[in-house]
């Protein structure tokens, strides 16, 4: 199995021991790792150079050497710390930098089969609202299951987890591994169907955001009978 890490911070504090405890309990995998902003150093600068080619944006280079990982990896998995209610910085420069993946633009195929994992701490409150940026952005990408783990830590580093908390963790943990190992197939659900059909609509239209971005849905066949589930 490959797996791809992506952490919202360069520092290893809880949330990072978190996903990489879970990435490692899974047997006969490949692990890849980035730390954000360490691997992707940018903000997106509205140029909107990438609707008309993405190789355009002034990023590529950078952006592609994660998102081929991305693309390549049957788990993904998102850690962030919970910074003032919500995903740290530098993630969601990372989710406005891959904006062209979403369904509205140039969706992935591979997206459709995906499974991923987001994880986040906080001291006390806010994990849910930091999983949800990410959760949406994995919606919209098109992957299928997507499981999410918050947790309140009270701490500062993952040194300063108490111990009864690190047994907690280490056995959601292990229950989440075995949920992600026993779902052999994923499908496709009704929700991810009903938003590609809209975003179908909007190309079929000509509302889509570039005459480059129907193209892209013309030639994978989505504008007619193909769709990115189909076998
Ligand atoms: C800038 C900043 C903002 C924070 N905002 C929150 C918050 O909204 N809610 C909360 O409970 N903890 C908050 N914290 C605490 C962290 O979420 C908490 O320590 C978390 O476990 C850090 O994860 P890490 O060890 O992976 O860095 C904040 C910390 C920082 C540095």
């Amino acid at each position: 199995m490959k797996i791809v890490l992506i952490h919202g911070q360069n520092h290893k504090g809880s949330s990072y021991h978190i996903g990489k405890m879970l990435a490692e309990q899974f047997s006969e995998n490949e692990i890849n790792e980035f730390f954000l902003p360490k691997d992707l150093e940018h903000f997106c600068m509205g140029c909107y150079a990438c609707i008309t080619d993405e190789e355009k944006c002034p990023f590529y280079a950078e952006k592609k050497k994660i998102m081929d990982e991305v693309e390549k990896a049957d788990l993904l998995i998102f850690t962030t710390p919970t910074y003032c209610l919500r995903a740290s910085a530098p993630m969601k420069a990372f989710i406005d930098l891959t904006f062209t993946y979403w369904m509205s633009h140039r969706p992935r195929k591979c997206m459709f089969s995906k499974r991923a994992v987001v994880i986040s701490t906080a001291a006390g409150a806010g994990m849910k609202s930091a999983t949800k940026d990410i959760q949406n952005t994995l919606f919209y990408w098109g992957v299928p299951y997507i499981k999410e783990y918050g947790i309140a830590v009270q701490a500062m580093s993952w040194e300063q987890v108490s111990d009864k908390k690190k047994a907690r963790i280490k056995q959601d943990i292990e229950k989440l591994e075995n949920k992600i190992s026993n779902k052999r197939n994923v499908y496709v659900g009704f929700k991810t169907k009903f938003m590609f059909g809209i975003m179908r609509m909007m190309q079929k239209k000509g509302l889509g955001s570039s005459p480059e971005d129907k193209e892209y849905w013309k030639e994978n066949g989505w504008l007619d009978k193909k769709r990115p589930w189909d076998k």
